[in-house]
């Protein structure tokens, strides 16, 4: 099989190690059995998984406590269990229009049933929001501002951090709003202590940055706001069999029905190996190094390429995700020649992101997306550049 030239990373990462895929092998062939449902020792065994995973994600995000993560089929699903899970009618959400539609939509659909009202705060022609903005919406009903870490269009990085702090300076504990982040372009790749930015809550996917395999994402839920957050999802979790009613202890509660343990054993020896005997934070912070050297060489190599426009170039570019338009050419069918004729995959279109267009002044069909990840290489960049002069000529 000829080599992919994949420039896809924001929408998953590949090649996925090696370490991922023996791991679900491994467990899949030998030890395959459910969580929480058998005193055998093979199902012991996937307990211990499961409780290795929270404990390393915790420590990924500076939580507090294993007992603050549960675990969910994508960052959808667990973006959608915090939203749906935490929001009551009556309320008001503080929200942006960099989000992706796994945020946007969910709001929308409580909005359009009369549950909650939203204001969608509006980012600038870099996609970037302003923490004054945010937090000049917030008002006495607000109960949650939800950011995302960075947007998948452009990466541009939001300032989370500087959101929290001032959501903790203005408001006392009972009546802050939650601070809700969706980290799922960020989580494996940049820095984010959820205890310093004062998140209280954050979903992502495992399978980006987070060194896991496809269909694994997870939730944070800070433990003082745990008894604002009711299940979204009912059935069988192992324990307490008798009642009808779901367990009230986060994250058991949000965990009905079998995990998907091969997954899991996956994402786990993946994070594991990631960090060897390095701390997750200083793993990130290589990471971060890497990829600002990526972004830097994407951003300088795109500029380069005549009848290329660059679509909501971040203030600084920090993740290597760039957005563009090629003079003459629509988005998909730049995308399709790219990989047909060049073995380039790329994503185009609008990305899952329905607001942010209009602010970095996309074309109609929407933009050719570049992202790369840690693996990516120069010659791959090189490829690209020479494949997009091409076209674009
Ligand atoms: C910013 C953002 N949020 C949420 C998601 C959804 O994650 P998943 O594909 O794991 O459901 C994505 C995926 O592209 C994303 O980029």
């Amino acid at each position: 099989m000829t080599r992919r030239i994949y420039l896809d990373h924001a929408a998953t990462c590949y090649p996925k190690s090696p370490v991922i895929l023996d791991a679900m092998h491994d467990f899949s062939m030998h030890h395959e059995a459910a969580v929480g449902r058998g005193a055998y020792r093979a199902s012991q065994h996937a307990g211990q998984i499961i409780a290795r995973l929270r404990r390393e994600l915790a420590a990924w995000i500076g939580a507090a406590g294993d007992q603050e993560i549960s675990l969910h089929p994508g960052g959808t699903a667990a973006l959608n269990a915090g939203l749906l899970g935490i929001l009551k009618s009556g309320d008001h959400v503080v929200t942006t229009a960099a989000e992706h539609n796994s945020v946007l939509r969910p709001l929308q659909h409580l909005v359009a049933n009369n549950v909650i009202t939203w204001t969608v705060v509006p980012v600038d022609a870099q996609g970037q929001v302003s923490a004054d903005a945010v937090l000049a919406a917030v008002t006495p009903q607000t109960r949650m501002v939800a950011v995302v870490h960075a947007a998948n269009v452009n990466g541009a990085v939001q300032p989370v951090d500087a959101i929290g702090r001032r959501l903790v300076d203005r408001f006392d504990p009972a009546s802050k709003p939650l601070l809700f982040c969706d980290a799922a372009q960020t989580f494996g790749h940049l820095p984010l202590s959820v205890t310093q930015a004062h998140i209280d809550v954050l979903a992502a996917p495992g399978h980006k940055g987070g060194s896991g395999p496809l269909g694994t994402g997870f939730l944070y839920v800070r433990r003082e706001a745990q008894d604002r957050i009711r299940p979204t999802v009912f059935g069988g979790t192992g324990t307490r069999s008798e009642s009808l009613e779901m367990p009230h202890d986060y994250p058991a509660s949000f965990e009905a029905g079998n995990l998907n343990v091969p997954a899991y054993a996956g994402w786990l020896a993946g994070l594991r190996s990631r960090r060897d005997h390095a701390s997750p934070q200083e793993t990130l912070a290589t990471s971060q190094g890497r990829l600002a050297e990526l972004a830097s060489e994407l951003y300088s190599g795109l500029d380069q390429v005549p009848g290329v426009r660059v679509i909501g170039r971040p203030h600084v570019p920090v993740l290597p995700v760039a957005s563009l338009a090629i003079d003459g050419l629509a988005a998909g069918d730049a995308a399709m020649i790219l990989d047909s004729e060049f073995g380039i995959e790329v994503r185009s279109g609008l990305h899952c992101a329905a607001l942010i267009h209009a602010a970095i002044d996309s074309p109609a069909d929407g933009t050719v997306r570049i992202s790369c990840g840690e693996t990516t290489m120069r010659e791959e960049l090189e490829s690209l550049f020479a494949a997009l002069a091409e076209l674009s000529r």
